[in-house]
């Protein structure tokens, strides 16, 4: 099996079939503000380490007092880290000076300072206004990748590519994983994307999985698809009280397990209360329950339970309140 660099995002990681192959090239690339420099320091300080540390190379487009003063704010950011298992550095002043060949010999240099066992380049499209054609830029790629494999580190190539970019530039041939991270619209609302364009050597779950950015970084949430497990489950026969006496004699006995019933009416004719007493009934007789509610919150709920002698801080009562406006389906 190929060894695995972790995100420390379990769910990431199980997306990628265990996480981005090691001593490998990896491309992270999205629109501006998508989160490829978080996604980047995420898998750094995570795995960078005193012996071999990571090299984080910015170029003309991120100077690294604004990268290190951002990431500040990040969970996983460690301050001790910086200049020991983190080392930042500029590439911009080589860049100008002498082009690409100047990245070539100050990676170099790089490289036989610290021994890195993983290097950013961030941004890696910004490069390509130094080549003088597109010869110059696949050469210095070939160059680059070489170096890089003789050093077994695992490279991270960020950048602003569009999908126009990424049928056209070579760097893409190149690389053996890229993660793409952008949006989408459902309905009226703005959704972030992450998706797997290629993984070498590895399968990994395809589509558009939603994702969150915070303070801890970027948080994924796989898209539901067929379950990967298919085992098989036992159903009941005895069927579950509906909490109303009167119902569970009109439905011969209540609900069937693990079948799913529509109760549907206009507004104020009892929908909410006919849930909440399946789930008090259950949690009097020790099943444990879960109510979604898209509508009313814990307070507004809590009115009408207080009301019929309920608690929703009874055992057995679990309440998740989200706001339809802010819905992943996924999470
Ligand atoms: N603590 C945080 N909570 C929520 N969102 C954050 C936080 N920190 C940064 N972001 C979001 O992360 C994005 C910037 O991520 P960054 O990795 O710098 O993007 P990129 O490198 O793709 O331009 C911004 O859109 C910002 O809204
Ligand atoms: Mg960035």
């Amino acid at each position: 099996m190929t060894e695995r660099l972790s995100s420390g995002q379990p769910r990431l990681d199980a997306i990628l079939n265990g996480g981005l192959p090691t001593n490998a090239i990896n491309m992270v690339i999205g629109a501006p503000g998508s989160g490829k420099t978080i996604l980047t320091e995420q898998y750094i300080f995570r795995n960078a380490t005193v012996e071999r540390p990571a090299l984080y190379l910015a170029t003309v487009s991120e100077p690294f007092d604004k990268i290190i003063r951002y990431a500040q704010n990040l969970e996983f950011f460690d301050a001790n880290a910086i200049g020991t298992r983190v080392i930042y550095e500029d590439l911009g002043q080589a860049l100008r000076d002498q082009g690409l060949s100047g990245v070539l010999s100050r990676v170099d240099a790089l490289i036989k300072e610290h021994h890195p066992g993983l290097v950013v380049i961030d941004s890696f499209k910004a490069l390509h206004a130094f080549a003088a054609d597109q010869g110059e830029f696949r050469r210095f790629l070939h160059d680059l990748a070489g170096r890089l494999t003789a050093l077994a580190a695992s490279s991270f190539w960020v950048g602003e590519y569009d999908a126009a970019d990424s049928s056209e530039a070579p760097e893409f041939a190149v690389a053996d994983a890229i993660i793409a991270l952008g949006t989408t619209r459902v309905s009226e609302r703005q959704t972030r994307i992450l998706q797997i364009r290629k993984l070498r050597g590895s399968g990994f779950a395809a589509g558009e999985h939603a994702y969150r950015i915070s303070a801890a970084g970027l948080d994924v949430f796989p898209r539901l698809a067929d379950p990967i497990e298919a085992s098989d489950y036992a159903l009941g026969t005895k069927r579950q009280s509906t909490g109303v006496e009167a119902l569970d004699t009109l439905l011969a006995d209540g609900y069937w397990p693990g079948s799913t019933t529509l109760v549907c009416g206009p507004s104020g004719v009892g929908k909410t209360l006919l849930g909440l007493h399946f789930i008090f009934q259950g949690a009097k007789a020790g099943q444990p329950g879960v109510i979604a509610t898209l509508q009313e919150n814990r307070i507004q709920l809590s009115r009408i339970v207080d009301g019929f002698g309920w608690s929703l801080d009874q055992p057995g009562v679990h309440l998740m309140a989200r706001s339809p406006v802010d819905v992943y389906i996924d999470e």
